[in-house]
Formats: structure tokens, C-alpha cells, sequence
């Protein structure tokens, strides 16, 4: 399974880089905003960081837009990836753009007849986003059971990014579903580490390893 930050704050990225748990990025532009930082240079900047696709969106509301973004968005770094929305336009936008050899990740996807439509349109990437289902009472990780099924009754190639992740277990949950990626905010992907058995256990070990000292 591939990790994926979802995170425009480089420090974090670099960590998770040290940590090996950064096998790419995602943003939007809610995460570039509380970057704070000129969404050209930071995604220049992760681009020099991470050798794995780094997840880029724009604006566009129209094909042409997106298209035109999307070639723009290219030139910032050898592993940027195109955010297109789930929406008609954003369907041509992705068969365009990845006839260019452009790969696109369809986002905002809530609904397996729309990773359907993503898959055929040739996406290299689908993006669920199980936080914000789960918010309005949908179980988000149902639909993720459901994009690999049908993604695996066709041989689609189209690899299934589990986004708006919430906790640790929604990575688990992802890992069980056999979905590809996880992106994961730096939050969440530190909570995954923490256990209060084992901090008990190592300050354990060490009260007593210090006791064999005095022997
Ligand atoms: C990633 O591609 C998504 O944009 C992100 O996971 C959305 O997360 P949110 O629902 O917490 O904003």
C-alpha cells in the first residue's frame, strides 16, 4: 500500500520523506492556503523533495480551462499529477489530458457510478473522499469497497486514493479494502505511531534495565 501526504506543508512532507511514509502528495487549494506560501514555488519546492506523483489543482471550471491548467500545472515538476473535478467538463478534460501523457487524478468523488466514469474516461487516479461521506452519515469506506470491485471486475487500471481521511482507522479500513493509496494528513499519520502500551512498556524497560545496572 502507498502512503501519500496530504499536506502542502513541507516540513511535514520532509519528515514523513525521513520517516520512508512518502510515497507522494496531495493538495488542494484549501491546503496551499494555510501553507501560506505562492502555490507555484511550494509545489516546486515538494516536487524537489518527493520522487512520487504529486497531486496539483487548480481552478478551471471548463475543459479548456482545465486543460490549459493542467499543461501549466505539468511544467512545475516531473511528477506532478492533475486534480480534475468529478464533473462533466472535468471528464474530457481528463481523456485530453492524459492522451498528453498527463496523468489526472478525478477528486471529489462521492459515488461509484462517478468512479466509473473516471476509470473509463482513463484516469490514472480517483479520489474518494471517505471523511467528508462520513461526515454527512454515509460510510465512506463502503464506497471504496465498492469503486475496487467494479475497478476489479474490469481490469481497470485506475488506482483508487483513499482522501479525506479523518483518523487512523480510515487508513486500516483502506488497507483492508485493498485500496492503493492512502493520503494521509501529517496529524493523523503521527497518531498511527502512538500506542499508550508502549510508551508504559518502555518506561518499564527502562526502570528496571536501570535497576540492573546496580547488580
Ligand atoms: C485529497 O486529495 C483531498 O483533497 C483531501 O483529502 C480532502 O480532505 P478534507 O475532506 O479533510 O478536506
Amino acid at each position: 500500500m502507498k502512503f501519500f501526504l496530504d499536506t502542502a506543508i513541507v516540513e511535514d512532507i520532509k519528515n514523513a520523506v525521513q520517516l520512508g511514509m512518502c510515497d507522494g502528495v496531495t493538495t488542494n487549494p484549501t491546503l496551499i492556503m494555510k501553507s501560506g506560501r505562492d502555490h507555484m514555488e511550494v509545489i516546486k519546492e515538494i516536487s524537489s523533495i518527493v520522487d512520487g506523483p504529486i497531486s496539483v489543482e487548480g481552478n478551471g471550471m471548463t475543459a479548456d480551462e482545465m486543460i490549459k491548467e493542467g499543461k501549466e500545472f505539468s511544467t512545475w515538476g516531473k511528477n506532478i499529477v492533475v486534480k480534475v473535478p468529478m464533473t462533466e467538463e472535468g471528464l474530457k478534460a481528463v481523456r485530453v489530458l492524459e492522451k498528453e501523457g498527463i496523468k489526472t487524478n478525478v477528486t471529489l468523488v462521492f459515488s461509484p457510478s462517478q468512479a466509473l466514469l473516471a476509470a473509463k474516461a482513463g484516469a490514472s487516479y480517483v479520489s474518494p473522499f471517505v471523511g467528508r461521506l462520513d461526515d454527512i452519515s454515509h460510510d465512506g469506506m463502503f464506497l471504496v469497497d465498492e469503486i475496487k470491485q467494479i475497478y476489479s471486475n474490469y481490469g481497470y487500471k485506475t488506482e483508487i486514493i483513499v482522501a479525506s481521511i479523518r483518523h487512523p482507522l480510515h487508513v486500516v479500513e483502506a488497507a483492508k479494502a485493498g485500496a492503493d493509496i492512502a493520503t494521509i494528513p501529517a496529524k493523523v499519520l503521527s497518531l498511527m505511531w502512538n500506542h499508550p502500551l508502549t510508551d508504559k512498556g518502555i518506561q518499564k524497560f527502562l526502570e528496571d534495565s536501570k535497576k540492573n545496572e546496580k547488580h
